[in-house]
């Protein structure tokens, strides 16, 4: 790169992984992920808890990042954080530390798209380490707690929604259907844990018949709940006995549905180089079903960010610091907060 050296630091505080993360160009030095252990027993995040953890942890996960990446607070270039989506108390704790940052270090604020960063994680490099990038045009099946969307990626930062969730993210699908079978919150680990131990096959549930690349999950859960109620009417020990078989025919359905749409937009766009992200592309039954759906043979070519890349993380948001810093693209000190979503 033509360019001097640029050092950016991350600020991740959208839900309740507070994180931070310094770059150096395309590469990564540290990304420190803090994540809140408070919400476990409720279920679900509880928003105000979860700006309570963030303004505890900011200040040691900032202070760790710089430390671990070996530079001086002197040495950075710029600081990007997350404006949205998100809850917008978790919010308010990155954006407002961002600013006072960059005053206090006199140097650019950048605001990031939390859903454009997921997508630009595919960019992340490692020291020592080349690992596979698309290039442009491609498509990015963009799968959260949030978000389900395929995604057409122009350019860094020219990116198009071709369809995405009408209800429930796929991500919440998992969750929610994993705390009908009684497993803690967040339940996506869990279900990809239990479902690598049993058939995909065991037990069918209903698709969503949806017109175009749109999605919809709601029904699903809903039959999942329905199934299982009389089920358990016949054996009360029936979710004990079939976990394993349940999560992972549970999992099948939930990837089936997202590999069907993505598979017809890229037929759609002729576009040959597919890349998923965001918290659910960690789950391994997705990496092998697409994988096989999308071989080489076909003439697809897949990506897959590394896991610490998948679920929430500053590194992501560093990286998008980055493009955005080399266009000049710098926000004020006025900037609030956006839980809603912004580009994408
Ligand atoms: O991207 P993320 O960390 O947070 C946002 O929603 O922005 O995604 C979290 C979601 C949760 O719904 C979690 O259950 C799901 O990603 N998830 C998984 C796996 N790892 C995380 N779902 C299925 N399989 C996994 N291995």
């Amino acid at each position: 790169m033509a360019h001097k050296d640029i050092i950016i630091l991350g600020i991740e505080s959208s839900c309740d992984d507070t994180s931070a993360a310094i770059i150096k160009n395309n590469t990564i030095f540290s990304n420190i992920i803090s994540s809140q252990e408070v919400h476990k027993i409720y279920g679900g995040v509880v928003p105000e808890l979860a700006s309570r953890a963030h303004q505890q942890n900011i200040i040691p996960v900032v202070d760790k990042a710089i430390n671990d990446a070996n530079i001086t607070k002197k040495e950075i270039d710029a600081i990007a954080f997350t404006r949205g989506p998100g809850l917008v108390g978790s919010l308010l704790v990155g954006v407002s530390f961002a600013k006072g940052f960059a005053l206090a270090n006199n140097i650019p604020l950048i605001e990031v798209d939390h859903l454009q960063a997921h997508v630009l994680a595919h960019f992340i490099q490692e020291k020592d380490e080349n690992h596979k990038v698309p290039s442009f045009p491609f498509l990015c099946l963009l799968v959260s707690g949030g978000n389900s969307q395929i995604i057409l990626v122009k350019d860094y930062l020219e990116m198009e929604v071709l369809g995405q969730t009408i209800d429930d993210a796929a991500g919440e699908a998992f969750d929610k259907c994993a705390k009908i079978m009684g497993l803690p919150y967040p339940g996506g680990p869990l279900v990809d844990e239990y479902a690598q131990k049993g058939n995909p096959h065991s037990f069918t549930f209903s698709k969503p018949k949806i017109d175009g690349l749109d999605y919809s999950f709601s029904g699903l859960k809903t039959s999942f709940l329905y199934f299982l109620r009389d089920k358990l009417k016949e054996d009360n020990q029936f979710i004990n006995n079939n976990l394993n078989d349940l999560c992972a025919s549970l999992q099948f359905t939930i990837n089936n549905i997202l590999i069907e749409k993505l598979m017809m937009a890229a037929k759609k766009t002729n576009i040959k180089q597919i890349a998923i992200s965001g918290g659910v592309s960690a789950n391994s039954g997705l990496r092998t079903q697409l994988s096989e759906k999308a071989d080489l043979k076909f003439g697809y070519e897949t990506f897959y960010p590394k896991l610490t890349y998948s679920t929430d993380n500053a590194a992501m948001i560093a990286i998008t610091g980055f493009f955005k810093y080399l266009k000049g693209d710098f926000a004020s000190q006025n900037v609030t907060p956006y839980p809603r979503n912004i580009v994408l």
